[in-house]
């Protein structure tokens, strides 16, 4: 999938909503246990909630920057308050415990703790991540800490962001610097936030920060991003935490549209893209061949690959972060297609069954890594019966529990998002918590999805 730039597809999709509905009230296999200890969860990103942008001595990111671009984001919107998360985290943490959430999935705006993305910290940066932390487990909630969910300090940006070889060094340097601070307090680290959508969106279509269009670029970002990601983890060993890491990637199953070969080695190709040329190198160490042979022969990301980086980037992974949004379908002729209900967010190919195909897949083809499901969910329209994200919930929260008993290490679950929030180019038109925000008033409100969350956590099941 390609993610937020399938306007033009929308016209072609289903709408969610009825049929999930319909299937709602069905109802899915009822009466379904997880196990004992899974982690029931909510996710957030800094950028997307925190707001407090200059408090602090918060440095700028390139979304401060790029959200202030006239024309880049749906209003003209901004992250600058979002939804105040910076003042009310205690409100939010006390919201969270209410849901019973035995596990928290944030980021950590990296120009809060380093203003200017390296050098000195900034100790009231460091303070609030503290008290957040601090916060949840006072609450019994394990938190689950994001270091880069695509906000790279702006003065960075300067000397060439990810598109420079050193960003790699000076992400593994604030890695460090944060693993220093939390030690065992922080039992899961989770490096990089989905780079293909940095790669695809980032630096392709250019509709994320830092808005470029440079597909050859693009690739070479993705590479440092990688190698970013693997000398985070060395220096995570180097620190003796006993926390564990590893990556959140968007993954998506894809399909060929019908029975045809060449449907099916499109099918076999974009997977390639979606999935192998992110999973082969962190787990296997390797560029996968046909992804790098489509690669032209001037492409700049052939030299960006270092001898040795691909050792550094498998660095040994503790635990692999899937973000779930929907499956991929694509033609004989590599077009992409709508084969199941979309959402307001028309990128979205809603596919529950996908989740098992892909992770029972990456058990197969990867090895048996414990998986957490770091992200899913959906837009909803409606303020507060949001009927259809149950719905959407439900049926993947039947999944996950299939692929639990077909014996994959599926330990968590978190839920995009626990409240609504800054969606990136789309500003605040796309509502995808499970919590309202007013953001006029800041106040909150439990959607239906939050009830109905609640009590799913407290059976621990369906
Ligand atoms: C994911 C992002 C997350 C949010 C959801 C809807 O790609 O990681 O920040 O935007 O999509």
């Amino acid at each position: 999938m390609r993610r937020r730039d399938l306007l033009t597809l929308a016209a072609a999709g289903a709408v969610a909503g009825p049929l999930l509905r319909s299937r709602a009230e069905a109802g899915p296999a009822a009466g379904l246990t997880f196990p004992a200890g899974f982690g029931w969860g909510a996710a957030t990103s800094a950028y997307q909630i925190e707001g407090a942008v200059k408090e602090d001595g918060r440095g700028p990111s390139v979304w401060d920057v790029f959200a202030h671009e006239p024309g880049r984001i749906r209003n003209g919107d901004t992250g600058d308050v979002a939804a105040d998360h910076y003042h009310r985290y205690r409100d939010d943490l006390d919201l969270m415990r209410d849901l019973g959430l035995t596990s928290y999935r944030f980021s950590v705006s990296w120009s809060r703790v380093l203003p200017t993305g390296r050098g000195t910290v900034n100790p009231k940066g460091l303070d609030f991540y503290h008290r957040l932390v601090d916060g949840l487990l006072a609450r019994n909630i394990r938190p689950v800490v994001t270091l880069f969910h695509w906000d790279t300090p702006q003065a960075l940006q300067d000397l060439g962001g990810w598109e420079n070889r050193d960003c790699a060094k000076w992400f593994a340097d604030y890695a460090h610097t944060m693993f220093s601070a939390f030690g065992d307090a922080v039992p899961i680290w989770l490096t990089l936030n989905e780079p293909k959508t940095v790669v695809d969106n980032g630096y392709t279509s250019g509709s994320h920060a830092p808005g470029k269009r440079d597909r050859r670029l693009a690739n070479v970002v993705g590479h440092h991003l990688l190698l970013g990601h693997g000398l985070a983890v060395q220096a995570l060993r180097a620190t003796g935490a006993r926390s564990r890491i590893g990556p959140a990637l968007s993954l998506s199953p894809t399909y060929p549209a019908n029975d045809t070969g060449a449907a099916r080695r499109q099918a076999a190709t974009a997977d390639g893209e979606e999935n192998r040329r992110w999973l082969d190198p962190l787990l296997l160490g390797r560029y996968p061949a046909d992804w790098l042979a489509a690669q032209p022969a001037d492409a700049p990301v052939r030299a960006a690959i270092k001898d040795g980086d691909l050792a550094v980037i498998a660095a040994r992974n503790d635990i692999m972060g899937v973000n779930y949004y929907g499956a991929t379908t694509v033609t004989g002729t590599g077009r992409r297609v709508m084969k199941h209900p979309t959402s307001q967010a028309t990128w979205q190919e809603i596919y529950p069954d996908g989740l098992f195909d892909l992770l029972t897949r990456i058990k197969r083809d990867y090895g048996d890594i414990p998986l957490s499901i770091t992200e899913n969910g959906m837009a909803t329209t409606n303020a507060l019966r949001d009927e259809d994200r149950i719905a959407f919930l439900r049926e993947h929260l039947a999944a996950a529990h299939r692929t639990i008993q077909a014996g994959v290490r599926l330990e968590s679950y978190h839920l995009w998002s626990l409240m609504d929030n800054f969606e990136w180019a789309e500003g605040y038109t796309q509502r995808w918590g499970i919590v309202n925000v007013d953001f006029t008033t800041q106040r909150r409100t439990r959607k239906a999805s939050a009830d109905w969350y609640r009590s799913v956590i407290a059976r621990n099941g369906l």
